[in-house]
C-alpha cells in the first residue's frame, strides 16, 4: 500500500482531479465525508488530508510515501525529500505588496515585512542586501499594512482579488509556485515499483502550461 499526503485547501480539489485523471479514485462519499484518511477505490492508495506545511513533515518521516504539495510550502520546509514531478496544479505567485507602489523607495529605516513565509522573505531581501524586520503571521496577512503592523506582505497570490480588495498592490515577484509531487527517500527505494507507476501515471496527466 502506498499513502499519499494530500495538502488540505487550495490544492485539494485539483490533486483529486489529478490522481483521479491517473487512475487512483476515491468513492463520492469518501470525498464528501470529513475523515482525513482514506482508501482509494482498489485498495492500494491510501491518502492523507494534512494542513499544507505538514505534508513535508508526514513524508520526510515516512508515515506517508508521497504528497502534493505547493513549492511555496516547501521552500519555506527543511525537510529531506525527492521532488520528481511540478504537477503544475494550483499555479499562484509569491510577490511582495504593498499599499503604495513606491513603498521600497519610500518607506523609511528597517522594512517590516508580515508574512507565512518567513523563510522565502528572508532569503529575497537578503539576495538584495536589503536589511527587514520578518513579523510572522499564520494568515489573513492582507491585513497587517492597512492595520499598521507592517509595511509589506510577502504572500502567495492567484486571481489578485485579496489584494485588490485590501488595497494592495504587487510590487515585486518572487517566483512561482505549483503544486509538486513529493517523495520519502526510503519509499522511493523499497516501494519502488509502485512509486514509479504512480509517478508514470501521473507524468501521463500532467498538463504542460507555456508560459
Ligand atoms: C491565500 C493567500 C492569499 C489568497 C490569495 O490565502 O495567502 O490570502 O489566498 O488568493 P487570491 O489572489 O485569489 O485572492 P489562503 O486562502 O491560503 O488563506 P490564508 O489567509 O490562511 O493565508
Amino acid at each position: 500500500m502506498i499513502t499519499i499526503a494530500i495538502a488540505k485547501g487550495r490544492m485539494q480539489e485539483s490533486a483529486l482531479a489529478l490522481l483521479a485523471r491517473a487512475g487512483i479514485r476515491l468513492a463520492e462519499d469518501a470525498i464528501n465525508s470529513r475523515r482525513l484518511a482514506l482508501m482509494d477505490e482498489t485498495g492500494q492508495y491510501r491518502f492523507i488530508f494534512v494542513k499544507p506545511a505538514d505534508v513535508p513533515v508526514y513524508v520526510e518521516h515516512g508515515i506517508a510515501d508521497c504528497g502534493v504539495v505547493g513549492r511555496d510550502v516547501l521552500l519555506e520546509s527543511e525537510a529531506d525529500l525527492l521532488l520528481p514531478l511540478d504537477l503544475g496544479i494550483a499555479r499562484c505567485r509569491l510577490v511582495v505588496a504593498a499599499a503604495d507602489p513606491e513603498a521600497m523607495t519610500h518607506v523609511q529605516g528597517m522594512i517590516r515585512v508580515a508574512t507565512k513565509y518567513a523563510q522565502i522573505a528572508r532569503t529575497h531581501f537578503g539576495a538584495r542586501g536589503i536589511p527587514v524586520e520578518i513579523i510572522q503571521l499564520s494568515g489573513s496577512v492582507e491585513l497587517a499594512p492597512a492595520l499598521g503592523l507592517a509595511d509589506m506582505i510577502v504572500d502567495l497570490v492567484e486571481t489578485g482579488r485579496t489584494l485588490r480588495e485590501n488595497g494592495l498592490t504587487v510590487v515585486e515577484e518572487i517566483g512561482e509556485s505549483t503544486g509538486r509531487f513529493v517523495v520519502n527517500r526510503a519509499s522511493y527505494q523499497l516501494k519502488a515499483e509502485e512509486v514509479s507507476r504512480l509517478l508514470g501515471a501521473l507524468r501521463a496527466e500532467v498538463v504542460v502550461v507555456q508560459d
